[in-house]
């Protein structure tokens, strides 16, 4: 039968290194003041979130510029040309504008929009897109709709943050970065290979827990922004219950991880990695607990690239690859949990 075969992975993160000592000094575009803006300290954002540091783009880089580095990456690794590419995903919650979507600049910066003119999906499931898109990819492979996808995770967040004490429990947490993969078919019987499982899940009732409602259509036109009033400015930034998610986030990855063991009959004897959303490093740490995952197993990067939403997790598993962790061939549980609330768990085959 068909099954998904992971063919390739790559990420990219810019390089600049924003540290925490340094994001209390910084403005709207990102320049350091000598003045403290933002009331926080390295002490807190490590104790509650495990974050060192992140990565933010330099002025006018887009999230396609960030996809387009971690795509070629991934085709480099997977060996395949970027003429074969005939479908990308591109999961995102901070796309180039409004529309179109992003996967369609992404085709056009690889050089193939002429030549392939390959469907582009642009997915909106926020830290939860990779799951999700892999659930896609799948699908799509195995009914023999698609050879060769493209699945990538890339986000800016640095140009949408509010630097200000206001914004400063969601402002430390989040990074930019962009993660790929190059899935295609294989013929095995073998239910262990390539992708093994996906589950995707959503519930609603969470959506105004964590948001971000610049275009909300109810406002004509979308945003009233006056740069000179920040008070009135609050659609510009995303908003978080964050007690809230954290206690669903713990709840849902847990529960997720363990029905996807249950799901296929594996235990963590059978797998390498268990590769979680990059959220917090706490509710990763307390996943790995109520789960009894080895602790040894467990891959993190939040340390080094903060939230990078759509990409944690082909970032994750890229970082700790090149670091020469991770091996090809080597099974991973990852499970993720974001805004929306969406959660979703896969266990496949690097
Ligand atoms: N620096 C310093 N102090 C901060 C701060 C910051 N960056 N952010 C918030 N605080 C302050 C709060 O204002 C509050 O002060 P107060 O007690 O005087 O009111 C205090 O720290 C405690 O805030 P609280 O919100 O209770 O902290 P917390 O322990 O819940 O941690 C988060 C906050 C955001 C780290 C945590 O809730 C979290 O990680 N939630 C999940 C986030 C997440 O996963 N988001 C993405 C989902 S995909």
């Amino acid at each position: 039968m068909i099954r998904t075969q992971l063919l390739g992975i790559g990420s990219y993160v810019p390089d600049r290194v924003v540290k925490n000592d340094e994001i209390r000094h910084l403005n709207d575009r990102h320049v350091a003041q000598e003045a403290v803006l933002t009331e926080t300290d390295d002490a807190w954002i490590q104790q509650r979130t495990g974050i060192k540091e992140r990565r933010y783009v330099a002025e006018g880089t887009y999230t396609s510029d960030l996809a387009l580095e971690a795509s070629r990456r991934a085709l480099a690794d997977a060996g395949v040309a970027a003429e074969e590419i005939d479908c990308i995903i591109f999961a995102t919650l901070s796309p180039d504008i409004h529309f179109p979507g992003s996967g369609v600049y992404l085709q056009r910066k690889l050089g193939i929009a002429d030549k392939t003119q390959c469907p582009c999906f642009d997915i909106r499931q926020q830290c939860s897109g990779f799951v999700y898109g892999l659930q896609m990819a799948d699908a799509f492979i195995k009914t023999g709709t698609y050879r060769r996808i493209l699945l990538v995770g890339a986000e800016v967040h640095s140009h949408s943050l509010d630097y200000s004490t206001r914004g400063r429990d969601v402002m430390v947490l989040f990074g930019d970065g962009a993660g790929a993969v190059v899935l295609g078919p294989k013929e095995s019987d073998d239910p262990r290979d390539g992708v093994v499982y996906t589950r995707a899940a959503a519930d609603g009732t969470g959506a105004e827990y964590l948001y971000l409602k610049v275009f909300d259509i109810s406002k004509a036109p979308y945003l009233q922004y006056d740069p000179k009033d920040r008070e009135h400015n609050q659609m510009m930034y995303p908003h978080m219950d964050g007690k809230r998610v954290y206690v669903r986030a713990v709840r849902e990855m847990n529960l997720a991880t363990q029905k996807a063991l249950a799901d296929t009959g594996l235990t963590w004897a059978d797998i390498d990695w268990f590769v979680p959303h990059q959220a917090n490093l706490r509710i990763n740490e307390q996943v790995a607990q109520l789960a009894q995952i080895p602790p040894e197993k467990c891959l993190n990067t939040i340390q080094f690239y903060g939230n990078t939403t759509a990409a944690t997790v082909p970032l994750t598993i890229d970082h700790w690859r090149q670091a020469g962790k991770v091996k090809k061939g080597d099974l991973v549980l990852s499970t993720v949990f974001g805004s929306g609330f969406t959660w979703g768990a896969a266990i496949f085959r690097v």
